[in-house]
């Protein structure tokens, strides 16, 4: 395939060079078009050594081949990342003062955009107008990650990690669907820790590889996301919002709040079914002599609360919302995760008639068995009857699954 890489004036643009070596390692040719700002952070002969193509920012090179008009028309994806704000706003407006914003004018490919820049000006009102001006045109913006900036400051505005932007990228070219767009999805990732004492927890094995290819394929679907990630050390995906929690206290308070207004809400964390009764609020010592027994209590059940809440809600609603509904009622569709290591499928069943969710991943769990792993095969129990064979596949696939069920349950 060929791909334009715009590069623009940020602090990131360094960061763009391992996105190019991604695409031009798995086969893609690429073109990059930096911008004059660009240049100043990362210069033309490293673009040209790494993509084998001449590079400028000015339409005024090479002018008998029109590259203003022939780069962009000969792409089948453009990417620009990282976006500053200053090429955001030129693309929203449709300014053409470079060979970039030819290129964006005379595309007829998928545009993607990483914007990458400082909290502020990621949340400036021009921004947000500019940024809502190419989503409404089919560019997909990824919502910047959070965290480290420039200096020393923090927040939303850093440039998602370049393995991130290249998965949404070949979601894109791979054509994937955007009937999440619109929509707001709320995914829990990874495995809730219990606390001891200071130091010590009871936890399980969940590596949260599931819950962030649910959050990068929804994503990539349109979908605004909220992950709620419980002790997870992967790559932030692209476009998800992160919420991170420690325990099932936590994550149930931030999933609650969370799908008060959502349209989904996927529960893939592996939550603690109990906790120690009480904490020790020093670390336990071996001088103390022999250990007493830690006294488990159960822990709320988040995927049944979340049925029980919109069942509740569904019986209050006057005769006016009734008539739209029982989609008229948030969460629409609830997806609960069922980790078994026996009897998988008739416990998934008994579990999802118990838990009033509409769709169940049932899953064999076990030493190599979906936790840690790369893959996953699941059965996906649908509330009503159906059962859907997932054979064993990337963890992006089973996701794509699970949201096209979800999407053809949505109003
Ligand atoms: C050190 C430094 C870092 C910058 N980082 C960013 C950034 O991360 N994001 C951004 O939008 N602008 C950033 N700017 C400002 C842009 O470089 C400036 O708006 C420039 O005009 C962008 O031009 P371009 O969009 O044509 O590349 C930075 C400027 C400097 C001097």
């Amino acid at each position: 395939m060929k791909v334009v890489l715009g590069v623009s004036g940020g602090i990131a643009a360094y960061k763009a060079c391992e996105l190019l070596r991604l695409f031009t390692e798995s086969g893609h040719e690429v073109r990059v078009v930096p911008t004059r700002e660009a240049l100043k952070f990362v210069g033309a002969p490293t673009w040209a050594a790494l993509s084998g193509h001449p590079v400028s920012a000015e339409v005024w090179d090479d002018v008998h081949e029109v590259p203003h008009v022939r780069i962009g028309k000969g792409a089948d994806l453009v990417v620009v990342a990282p976006a500053t704000a200053d090429v955001l706003a030129r693309a929203a407006h449709g300014l053409a003062g470079d060979l970039l914003t030819n290129t964006l004018l005379t595309a007829t490919c998928p545009v993607v955009f990483a914007p990458a820049m400082h909290t502020e000006m990621w949340q400036h009102a021009a921004t947000r107008a500019n940024v809502a001006t190419l989503r409404s045109r089919g560019a997909v913006v990824i919502d910047p990650a959070a965290g480290r900036l420039t200096g020393a400051d923090t927040g939303p505005g850093r440039l998602p990690d370049p393995a991130e932007i290249f998965q949404a990228c070949l979601r894109v070219l791979a054509g994937r669907p955007r009937d999440l767009a619109g929509r707001k999805v709320v995914v829990s990732a990874g495995g809730t820790r219990e606390a001891i004492d200071p130091v010590r927890f009871i936890g399980n094995r969940s590596s949260g590889l599931q819950g962030y290819a649910l959050a990068r394929t929804a994503a990539a679907r349109g979908a605004e996301v909220t992950l709620v990630a419980a002790n997870v050390t992967l790559p932030d995906p692209a476009g998800a919002a992160i919420v991170r929690v420690e325990s099932t206290a936590e994550l149930r308070e931030a999933v609650l709040s969370a799908s008060a207004d959502a349209d989904v809400v996927v529960m893939a964390a592996a939550v603690a079914d109990f906790r120690p009764e009480s904490r020790h609020d020093a670390k336990i010592k071996k001088t103390d002599g022999e250990p007493e027994a830690i006294r488990l209590v159960k822990n709320p059940d988040i995927l049944a609360e979340l049925g029980e809440r919109r069942r509740a809600a569904r019986t209050a609603l006057t005769d006016g919302d009734r008539e739209a509904g029982p989609g008229a009622v948030p969460p629409r569709v609830i997806v609960g995760f069922a980790a078994e290591t026996h009897d998988v499928l008739a416990n998934g069943q008994a579990k999802l008639a118990r838990k009033g969710c509409d769709l169940l991943v049932v899953n064999q769990v076990g030493e190599g068995l979906a936790f840690g792993t790369a893959g996953n095969a699941a059965t996906v129990l649908v509330a009503g009857g159906e059962a859907v064979e997932v054979p064993f596949g990337p963890k992006e696939d089973l996701a794509d699954v699970v949201w096209d069920l979800v999407a053809a349950r949505l109003p």
